[in-house]
């Protein structure tokens, strides 16, 4: 039995956000998501899950953003809300090969992804060692471990995360802090569904064995466990969930 905790989960506009803020919510947790651009998408399935009565707060950030995440901790400092659980999960794709990539859809890419990490962990992971109890997930991809045509940025982003995991886990690992990584492969969700679609049944879904992309609500239940007290021995860990297509 996992005591009920505060979890914070960044990108909540967006199905595995969703997926993992649910999963949370039914493991016990009183759940906080983040939006950034998409304020009323975030409300409408806030709205739509109140119905079945889960509730969720919200809050607005950037988490490419050092100064909105600053802004976003002293919010929730003056709310009362202390963050038990953090899941990095808000992320982007800005895919071109890379002689056709710009500078900006670089620099996006890295910021949204990997700045986000630092911008969003460091001011509370501090807090969390200081009570002596916390979960950190990040949240990145099978092609971070594989790499993918069109996305030298993103696979660079999302490697770069689980370096960031392992170093922390280290530093946090005698404070009762876990710090893992979640690998998803490709899902059913908006991100996925802008790959063209040739490529995603020519290319992609040839690739992976088990035939067919994953559900959010598989990954919402992964990270819903490594959150629990169950999963206390696990850190600095990389947790795969592709349907077979990366195998480490
Ligand atoms: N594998 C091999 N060859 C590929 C390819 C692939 N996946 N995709 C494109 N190509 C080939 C084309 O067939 C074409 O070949 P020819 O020149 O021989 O005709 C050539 O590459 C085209 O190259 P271009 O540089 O001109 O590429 P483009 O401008 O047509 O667009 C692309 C390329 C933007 C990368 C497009 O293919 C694309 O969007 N691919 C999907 C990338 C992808 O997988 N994104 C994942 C998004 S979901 C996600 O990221 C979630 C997660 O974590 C898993």
């Amino acid at each position: 039995m996992t005591a009920r905790r505060t979890a914070l989960i960044t990108g909540g506009a967006g199905c595995l956000g969703r997926a993992i803020a649910v999963a949370l919510h039914d493991a016990g947790h009183d759940v906080i998501v983040t939006y950034h651009s998409s304020e009323s998408a975030t409300r409408d399935w806030i709205n739509e899950e109140a119905a079945k009565g889960r509730k969720f707060d919200m809050y607005k950030v950037d988490v490419a953003d050092f100064d909105s995440c600053q802004a976003l901790v002293r919010r929730l400092e003056d709310d009362g809300r202390q963050i038990d659980i953090l899941v990095n999960n808000a992320g982007i794709t800005r895919d071109a090969s890379l002689r056709k990539m710009s500078a900006e859809n670089w620099a996006e890419v890295m910021h949204s992804n990997l700045d986000s990490m630092f911008n969003m962990t460091q001011p509370l992971c501090g807090p969390m060692a200081d009570r002596g109890w916390g979960r950190i997930v990040n949240i990145s991809s099978v092609n971070g471990s594989k790499g993918a045509f069109g996305q030298t940025n993103y696979a660079a982003s999302k490697a770069g995360i689980h370096g960031f995991t392992k170093s922390l886990a280290l530093e946090l690992a005698k404070k009762g802090v876990t710090v893992n990584t979640v690998s998803p492969g490709y899902l059913a969700t908006r991100m996925v569904q802008a790959v063209p679609e040739e490529v995603l049944n020519e290319k992609i879904l040839p690739q992976i064995p088990l035939g067919r992309l994953g559900q959010p609500e598989e990954i919402g239940a992964l990270v819903a466990f490594i959150c629990s007290d169950a999963a206390g021995f696990m850190t600095g860990s990389n947790i795969a969930m592709n349907g077979g297509q990366h195998m480490y």
